[in-house]
């Protein structure tokens, strides 16, 4: 072992033993409702009719997730139309027309994104019935759940078509290239690309829609037969235009090709150059032409890397080995999830993306991040969390209690990271965007804070409230 190897070691046990030492109930108890304050005041501030003020399409869906993960969260004794305001928010806005009509105008990680939430609501509304049988709006569930899924199983039919396998030996485009091709048939290599967000939520929507809804679905109301009318005689009129026909039936559940398509698709990742030195997701891959002598005609290559190297893309890929493991029981599955998780520890000790186990974006220093580069360290939290609820279905006993052992060993770095985003809140109660050590300077660089740096914040400290309760050290 080198010892550049050695030292990241040494500092997660350097790590663990500062935040081990640290009082841990009376501490918890605080933290827990502090965490309920900064939620309260989150939502007062950027609720807006219909959706999150200020927020994108996909920042405000994982937003949403923030939000059912919170709900999902709140003990037995927590306050029912508290939970009922929040629920029907993020019900209404995924209800809302925008869900399904995004298709026309934005990429498939876009609506990824979406589907995600989609099922993630659908989950809830099983642990809601269980927590508030009698009540009303139990009553309503059944209902809500066939739209929910009515609306996951039209996007996710869409993104299926992102799968293209005559270029690049597969893997899912960013792009709608079908909706294109009508309009400008002479799309070039060029506009292709396979980046690696898209192709985790490709992935990950397929593992997890197998089991998130059992029955069949069909349109109700005005937009959802418009757009369902339309996809149809879309799928009919495409051979006419060169374009494959595709299935008419309904979306299928618990069709065992959805795992299909998820374990190719995360074979495909494996298999493509998309990973640095230090095994780090890029941002994905594009084709390109090459000619390999002069009398050869030119062929597509798959080699034209998008280097960027963002924290999020380290662990979108979490849901779709979580879902495998639950539906085959394979213990690959969830080491290489844990495995995907400790080499983003291991990276923000080594500088490659933070230090000191602060998680950093690369654009938080210089203070220059984007919208979308806001919201990804809050991505990070949600997916470790939701990686680390407990396993069920076919796992054995040994692969559970490996499971609960790893993801007690997280608790340390989260507790580092909610402490690190904890003191970046100003006086407004707003998290600043860079949590490392230097973020005095740099907090109100760029766009400054935003509905974005709120949620990484936020995801941080749910995420230490989740740790705690379920592993206590
Ligand atoms: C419960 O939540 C509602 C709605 O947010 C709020 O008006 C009420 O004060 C809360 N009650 C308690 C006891 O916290
Ligand atoms: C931010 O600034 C740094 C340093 O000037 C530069 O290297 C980087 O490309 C910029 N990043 C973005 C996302 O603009
Ligand atoms: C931050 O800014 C203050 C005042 O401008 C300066 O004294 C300090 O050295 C800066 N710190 C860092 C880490 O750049």
């Amino acid at each position: 072992m080198h010892l550049h190897r050695i030292w990241p070691h040494l500092l997660s046990i350097t790590i663990c033993i500062v935040a081990l030492v640290q009082p841990n109930t009376e501490s918890g108890i605080e933290q827990t409702l502090w965490v309920e304050e900064r939620f309260d005041d989150f939502i007062l501030a950027y609720w807006a009719k219909g959706g999150w003020k200020g927020a994108s399409s996909w920042t405000g869906d994982v937003l949403s997730r923030l939000m059912v993960s919170y709900l999902s969260s709140q003990g037995e004794v927590a306050n029912h139309s508290k939970v009922n305001e929040i629920f029907a928010h993020v019900v209404s806005r995924s209800l809302s027309a925008w869900t399904l009509i995004q298709y026309l105008t934005q990429a498939n990680d876009d609506f990824g994104w979406t589907v995600a939430l989609l099922l993630e609501i659908l989950e809830y509304t099983h642990e809601y019935e269980k927590r508030y049988p009698d009540t009303s709006s139990s009553a309503r569930l059944p209902i809500l759940r066939g739209r929910l899924a009515f609306r996951a199983a039209f996007l996710h039919d869409l993104m299926i078509e992102s799968w293209t396998a005559e270029l690049c030996h597969g893997g899912a485009e960013w792009y709608v290239r079908t909706r294109r091709r009508f309009v400008w048939p002479s799309l070039g290599v060029r506009e292709i690309y396979k980046n690696t967000i898209t192709n985790h939520l490709y992935n990950g929507n397929n593992a997890q829609i197998y089991n998130a809804y059992d029955g069949a679905v069909f349109p109700v109301g005005v937009i959802e037969i418009a757009v369902h009318g339309l996809r149809v005689l879309g799928k009919i009129i495409r051979p006419l235009f060169g374009g494959s026909r595709g299935h008419l039936r309904l979306f299928q559940f618990a069709d065992v090709a959805l795992l299909g398509r998820a374990t190719k698709g995360i074979n495909w990742m494996d298999q493509t150059d998309l990973l640095t030195e230090d095994s780090l997701y890029v941002d994905g891959i594009r084709p390109r032409f090459k000619q390999f002598s002069p009398d050869t005609s030119p062929t597509v290559v798959c080699d034209v890397r998008g280097e960027a190297v963002f924290t999020y893309n380290q662990v979108a890929g979490l849901r779709a080995l979580y879902f495998l493991t639950q539906a085959t029981g394979k213990g690959e599955f969830l080491r290489n999830g844990h495995h995907a998780i400790q080499n983003l520890i291991d990276a923000t000790i080594s500088g490659n993306l933070g230090w000191d186990g602060i998680l950093e974006e690369n654009c938080d220093r210089p203070g220059n991040c984007s919208q979308d580069m806001q919201a990804f360290k809050g991505v990070v939290f949600l997916e470790v969390q939701r990686y680390c609820r407990a396993i069920s279905g076919d796992a054995t006993r040994e692969i559970r209690a490996w499971h609960v052992d790893q993801c007690r060993q997280y608790t340390p770095w989260i507790r580092t990271n909610a402490a690190a985003a904890r003191s970046t809140i100003d006086n407004k109660g707003a998290f600043g965007g860079y949590w490392g050590i230097k973020h005095v300077n740099h907090s109100q660089g760029g766009r400054g804070r935003t509905i974005e740096t709120q949620f990484s914040g936020l995801a941080a400290q749910l995420a230490l409230s989740f740790f705690e309760k379920s592993f206590s050290e």
